[in-house]
């Protein structure tokens, strides 16, 4: 890579250099019509709890579904669903079915109604914890928090020794986001690994207490 300069870039940019997970959020309506949308502001909220929260914009049929049912499941994609990004991103109507549309098979989840979406590696079933309403610069959005009442991951990427799961086999759909649009990667193994006991003077985790593994069917 060069070196020499920078470029002052135009602040609202900040979402298009770091690269972001693409997660779907599957949600049924009251009618039971299945929803699916890509999502990509989503996190974790720290470590040892177990709640996720969502940006999202306030004109979502997601926002909807999750607003009057208080649930959600999030479903992280590998690569080979990249072509399902536009499929469920399309504005349509409120009635109209996304997994038929997209093509997109279900997956019966175990704590919530909303489905969840079959061929992902990894499912995250949320009832509703919270929403943050507020309206910035005119534009109004919610934080929408959850909190993981089932948590699953495919077995043949996970390693129940010690919790790691394998990104190369898995290859996490991402993105990240330029003028013209948004262009998809993966993430990669650098080799490099480091306890989370290493961040204190004990070298102790004090949170080890929590990693307790349950094993799934
Ligand atoms: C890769 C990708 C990431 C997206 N991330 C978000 C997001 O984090 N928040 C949001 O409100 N919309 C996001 N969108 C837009 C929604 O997916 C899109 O508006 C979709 O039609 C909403 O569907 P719904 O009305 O069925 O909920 C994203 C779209 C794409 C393609």
């Amino acid at each position: 890579m060069e070196t020499g300069g920078n470029m002052i870039l135009e602040n609202f940019k900040r979402e298009s250099l770091i690269p972001l997970p693409v997660v779907f959020i599957s949600t049924i309506s009251e009618d039971g019509i299945r929803n699916i949308a890509p999502y990509s502001c989503v996190m974790p909220v720290l470590r040892p709890l177990d709640l996720v929260c969502v940006a999202s914009a306030k004109m979502r049929d997601t926002y909807a579904n999750i607003k009057s049912t208080q649930e959600f499941v999030l479903n992280m994609p590998g690569v080979d669903m990249a072509d399902k990004v536009i499929p469920t991103a399309m504005h349509v109507p409120f009635n109209v079915d996304e997994f038929e549309l997209a093509g997109l098979k279900e997956r019966p989840s175990k704590k919530v109604k909303a489905p969840g979406i079959d061929g992902c590696y990894a499912w995250m079933e949320c009832k509703l914890h919270s929403i943050h309403e507020e309206v910035y610069g005119g534009f109004p959005y919610l934080l929408i928090l959850g909190k993981v009442v089932h948590l699953e991951v495919e077995d043949n990427i996970y390693n129940k020794e010690d919790g790691s799961w394998d990104i190369e086999k898995a290859k996490p759909l991402m993105m990240t986001g330029s003028d013209r649009g948004m262009h998809f990667s993966t993430a990669s193994d650098i080799g490099k690994f480091e306890t989370f006991g290493a961040m204190f003077e004990d070298g102790k985790d004090p949170l080890s207490w929590m990693h307790k593994e349950k094993e799934v069917q």
